[in-house]
């Protein structure tokens, strides 16, 4: 199944509540959350606070924390107590990647990891047993708004063969200048767990879901 991943990061923080209405009348399944501390990329966003509120006022949806974070291991237990479902961070960020996979999991809630555009999926090789989710990173982490990189479609296709390869269910996601013309490709690269932050947050955001869901409906 495809999933649309609306990132909230685009959204007019001051019709928060609005949008998520929408998002909810739509049948939204997944809210991407990104956490940005100012150091592991050059941008700050929100935090468990936020999060906590989101969680509250909408147990429906499932809330996918993106740490773009250093040392995510110091903000797992407060992302998790704020009531994250799905929690992905950088390989790069931490010396012990599978330590944290192992303390998300011992709170019964999924963890991946996230790929910046330059880094290898090997990364994930050795332990895709112990992965719910791969997140191709397609722009550089940090911002909204951006272009797809290109080059990040091969990646996509040598992600979904070795999850076939191994017999793996996990979960592929793709983040960064996702946008209705080109979601169809990067659904056929094999991506199944679309985030779309600008081009879903914008003025017309009720027919803009729509036309997501219109295209995933040849895929589902
Ligand atoms: C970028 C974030 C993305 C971002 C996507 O660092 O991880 O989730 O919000 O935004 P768009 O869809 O506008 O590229
Ligand atoms: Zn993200």
């Amino acid at each position: 199944m495809i999933y649309l991943n609306p990132s909230l990061l685009a959204c007019n923080f001051f019709e928060l509540e609005k949008n998520l209405d929408i998002l909810k009348e739509k049948g939204v399944k997944y809210l991407h959350l990104d956490v940005m501390d100012g150091n592991f990329v050059p941008n700050i966003s929100f935090g468990p606070g936020v999060i906590k509120q989101i969680r509250k006022k909408y147990p429906e949806f499932i809330l996918d924390c993106h740490l773009m974070v250093d040392k995510p291991e110091n903000i797992i237990d407060s992302i998790l107590d704020a009531g994250a479902d799905i929690i992905t961070f950088h390989p790069e960020a931490t010396f012990h990647p599978h330590r944290i996979i192992q303390t998300v999991h011992s709170h019964g809630k999924k963890c991946g990891l996230a790929l910046n555009p330059s880094t290898s999926l090997e990364c994930c090789k050795y332990i895709l047993d112990d992965l719910d989710i791969i997140l191709i990173m397609s722009v550089n982490p940090g911002f909204g708004g951006q272009s797809f990189i290109e080059s990040q479609h091969l990646k996509l296709r040598e992600a979904r063969n070795m999850l076939d390869n191994y017999n793996s269910d996990a979960i592929l996601e793709v983040d960064g200048g996702v946008k209705l013309k080109n979601v169809e490709e990067v659904i056929n690269s094999g991506a199944d767990l679309i985030v779309s932050g600008s081009d879903v947050f914008n003025e017309n955001i009720e027919s803009q879901i729509d036309m997501y869901h219109e295209i995933f409906k040849k895929f589902n």
